[in-house]
């Protein structure tokens, strides 16, 4: 039975004879509104103009000598409105949170408060620039330390590096902090010790700051094997990255236990926080004895995806790291006030407040970072309070338990016997029909109308589908989701082979991943 799609519509199999989407056929090929866009060279000629240009003088001399252009460019030509319709139209094709769900785990889709906006645009904010007069900017540094401030309060910890530009570059923040650690104490580590869940991000930072990296195995609950790594720990560990809550959507309750023991071999303990948006108002990481944090601002307070543009990833430091974060930091001082430290005044600062001379490793980045992250995650911070974060992180557990216990009387999940999940639900292909898999699911949860969950990630489960519902959605919303879900997986399950060749209502249907990610044709050729 096919479950109606979130605009209502009910998607039926195609049929042989019918329409390219199903259906009966039209002219156009595209069915109701789903629009068939061609290129735009391919609508336009080169006879037609939006705008009317005086014609040219070729008599003119020209300076460009022999360099001057004597044939046609062949740049296509529409009339305006041809033209805005063609880019709308596209923008149409293009999947985001403000137009379905979009359960994609371990990405946290996280809604976008308009009141974010509102704020991040008002001029004293959106207009300031990284080399003014710092008197001019007082007010943008006070929401950076006040941002500063919620971050250390919320995580327990000690300091804060602001200028990070992303998750990944604040992993690579905190081991360098380690590294510079490790240096000052005359102690050259060659090892990080990374979970087989771990984010690829994790291996591929250290191995990016020098260090080699070594696989710690899971145990059958899904989470670190403890004694595994207390076995491996030894004189050559620089450090531990250790997800927590961990890319199988569960919290490493052994934590306190794993930091222990890896400070009493001499390493230190990074915690990869991507996930903190399932913990943020419960549990404060410094309490668990992590040495360093990366916190990704669009996954926890609601700043939007970078898409390759401005992302924002602090790094909050432990007392232990403080004096060895980069320029600019922003670090507790013995009276427990927060205090940004610059290059001017970083010497005094540390006599007074780390009790020893400065060893900051550098700057991560030009100035103090993405203003307009900043002001959107206050904006989020202040409009939900301590209590109210407290249960975003509450709701996001909430739905991502609704999803589990809806879905585990038909779809494998390896860990759901051991007990709850935190923000997002797995599953593994275990059950399906030969000749289906992961990848045919969700190409099939694209005809119901939905982006799919992330796909054979985390590694450690076959066929993985990992589900984030995040907190902002209603039951309605997830119920829908549910029926579809439930439906695609039982046609999985039953070898519906129609699934092979989903999504068969999308404007694109099944295409080669591979060709398309590693030889997409760009440019384009006419036929003729
Ligand atoms: C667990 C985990 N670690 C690290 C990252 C890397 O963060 P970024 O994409 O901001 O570099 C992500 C990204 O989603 C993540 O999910």
């Amino acid at each position: 039975m096919n479950a109606p799609n979130q605009s209502g519509w009910k998607p039926t199999t195609p049929a042989a004879g019918e329409g390219k989407f199903g259906g009966p056929a039209t002219t156009t090929g595209n069915k109701a509104l789903m629009l068939e866009e061609p290129l735009i060279f391919e609508i336009a000629d080169n006879q037609t103009t939006g705008v009317d240009l005086p014609e040219v003088d070729t008599s003119a001399t020209t300076r460009l000598g022999g360099m001057a252009r004597d044939a046609d460019i062949g740049l296509p030509g529409l009339a305006e409105p041809e033209a805005i319709r063609h880019y709308t139209r596209l923008s149409r094709q293009n999947y985001g949170i403000d137009l379905g769900f979009f359960p994609l785990g371990s990405c946290t889709m996280k809604h976008n408060p308009r009141l974010n906006e509102k704020v991040a645009r008002m001029p004293g904010f959106a207009d300031v620039h990284p080399l003014q007069p710092v008197d001019t900017v007082r007010g943008a540094l006070g929401v950076i330390n006040e941002l500063a401030h919620w971050l250390i309060k919320l995580t327990g910890m000690h300091g804060v590096a602001m200028s990070p530009k992303a998750g990944a570059h604040g992993e690579l923040c905190g081991i360098l902090c380690i590294r510079a650690a490790l240096e000052a104490r005359g102690d050259a580590r060659e090892v990080v010790l990374v979970p087989e869940s771990a984010h690829g991000t994790n291996p591929a930072t250290a191995a990016f700051a020098g260090y080699r990296v070594e696989g710690i195995p899971a145990n059958a609950d899904g989470r670190v094997d403890l004694e595994a790594l207390k076995a491996r720990l030894g004189p050559d560990v620089a450090a531990v990255m250790i997800t927590n809550p961990n890319t199988c959507g569960l919290f490493e309750p052994d934590m306190r236990a794993i930091s222990d023991a890896v400070h009493a071999a001499g390493g230190f303990v990074y915690c990869d926080g991507a996930n903190f948006n399932a913990i943020v108002g419960r549990v404060r990481p410094g309490d668990l004895g992590v040495d360093a944090m990366h916190i990704n601002l669009h996954k926890t307070f609601s700043t939007p995806h970078g898409g390759g543009g401005p992302g924002s990833g602090p790094v909050v430091l432990s007392e232990a790291l403080s004096p060895f974060g980069p320029l600019p930091y922003t670090a507790r001082t013995k009276d427990g006030v927060v205090h940004l430290v610059e290059e001017e005044g970083a010497d005094a600062f540390a006599k007074e407040h780390f009790g020893g001379p400065l060893s900051h490793f550098g700057r991560m980045t030009a100035f103090h970072g993405q203003m307009g992250m900043f002001t959107r995650a206050l904006t989020y911070m202040l409009s939900h309070g301590a209590d109210g974060l407290k249960q975003v992180a509450e709701d996001a557990v909430l739905n991502a338990n609704y999803i589990l216990r809806s879905m585990e009387d038909v779809l494998y999940a390896p860990y759901a016997p051991s007990g709850p999940c935190m923000h997002e639900a797995l599953f593994g292909d275990k059950d399906f029909a030969d000749g289906l898999s992961t990848m045919d699911l969700a190409k099939g949860m694209i005809d119901e109308g939905y982006h799919p969950m992330t796909m054979y990630f985390p590694l450690v489960v076959h066929g993985a589908m990992l589900v984030e519902p995040t907190e902002t959605e209603s039951k309605a919303t997830i119920d829908q989701f549910i029926t579809a879900f439930r439906s695609v997986v039982e046609r999985a399950k039953a070898g519906d082979q129609t699934l092979a060749t989903a999504p068969h209502y999308a404007p694109r249907s099944r295409m080669d991943e591979t060709q398309a990610a590693r030889k997409p044709l760009l440019a384009y050729t006419d036929p003729e």
